[in-house]
């Protein structure tokens, strides 16, 4: 991703290891200030993506393939079956840091098989470094095929409308739902970008405007309910968002208002499609079968730290909501585009 600096653009990825570090751009600060924050060791690592410094879900499966490489560095000793026990504590809390995007699942697992073929702590602490670097590039590299799918979907003049960041920041690089916009602009096209401020932590105003601003693609912010408005006018073309989970039936888990974003597409005859890589199919779950993450009432009864509800007042605030894999038009993958019934068949 271009970030504009004082030396004009800088490429970079969202999240990278150095040494033992794990670097990530400080989500919290966007659009504010532009800072790296430096996890030293797995449980900061942990805390990042629970405190949402590093957010969505290709990037979290990320930081959770250098946080067990980080986990596997700490461990002193030679004893290999130790080393299993510290390895299974270490994923177990990777593994709580959120319950919802199954990139974080997924990427445990994957580490997990590769490094436990090893014969010895040292050739263990080898295979988790080298692989946690290797899942990034992977990860990376399906986003950019992604848009490059998608990006067939996207006309000259295209109206697109997305929700909540699938943009670089939720990834290593490109984004899921973004990376067909970022190479439909790079490759001439004038498009118009629609983007959900989406409520209650504005990751739509605070990051994806951001993100667009940066590689100056033109975009318009409006506020979440605004979005079937828009569609009714015939002033939106597409609809493009991410996923956190993709269920074996075919259901998608996002940001809270998709679901009501797919239902107002197909109501308006607009394409709704969904862009992921494969490592957020869960192959193993129904939907009502997943945790959606119930976050802090406090993120509704404030706006930036400021208190907008009366004293007393109850909020409820998923994060999350399941879109029925009827409302989707297409799942634009790293292998192509496919149908939901495709999708399914697969699984
Ligand atoms: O709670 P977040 O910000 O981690 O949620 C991320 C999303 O839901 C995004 O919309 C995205 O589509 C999934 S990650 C590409």
């Amino acid at each position: 991703m271009l970030v504009k600096t004082g030396e004009g653009a800088k490429d970079y990825r969202t999240i990278w290891m150095e040494e033992t570090a794990v670097n990530m751009i400080d989500q919290r600060m966007l659009p504010h200030k532009f800072e790296i924050y430096r996890s030293k060791d797995y449980r900061e690592t942990v805390s990042a993506v629970r405190n949402m410094i590093v957010r969505g879900a290709p990037a979290i499966g990320a930081a959770a393939a250098y946080a067990l490489a980080q986990a596997a560095s700490e461990y002193k000793g030679a004893d290999m079956k130790e080393f299993e026990k510290h390895m299974s504590s270490a994923s177990a809390q990777i593994k709580w840091a959120r319950p919802t995007a199954y990139d974080l699942f997924y990427a445990v697992d994957d580490m997990t098989g590769k490094i436990m073929k090893a014969s010895s702590v040292n050739e263990a602490k080898e295979t988790a470094l080298a692989e946690s670097c290797l899942y990034a590039d992977r990860s990376a590299e399906s986003c950019r095929k992604i848009g490059v799918f998608g990006e067939s979907l996207i006309k000259e003049g295209s109206r697109i409308l997305t929700h909540c960041n699938a943009g670089a920041l939720a990834c290593v690089d490109y984004g899921t739902a973004l990376s067909p916009v970022r190479l439909a602009h790079r490759g001439g096209k004038k498009i118009n970008v629609f983007v959900d401020e989406t409520r209650p932590r504005l990751q739509g105003a605070k990051l994806t405007a951001w993100e667009l601003s940066q590689e100056d693609i033109p975009y318009v912010l409006i506020a979440d309910n605004a979005a079937g408005y828009f569609m009714s006018l015939g002033e939106i073309d597409l609809v493009i968002v991410g996923a956190d989970r993709v269920t074996k039936d075919g259901d998608v888990f996002n940001k809270i208002g998709t679901y009501e974003k797919a239902v107002v597409a197909k109501e308006n005859g607009i394409p709704f499609y969904v862009a992921a890589p494969e490592s957020t199919f869960d192959v193993r779950l129904n939907s009502e079968d997943v945790e959606i993450e119930e976050r802090s009432a406090d993120e509704i009864l404030y706006v930036d730290g400021v208190r907008i509800a009366p004293q007393g007042c109850v909020a409820r605030n998923p994060g999350f909501d399941v879109t029925p894999g009827r409302y989707v038009s297409g799942f634009i993958t790293e292998q192509g585009i496919q149908k939901t019934d495709k999708v399914k068949k697969k699984r």
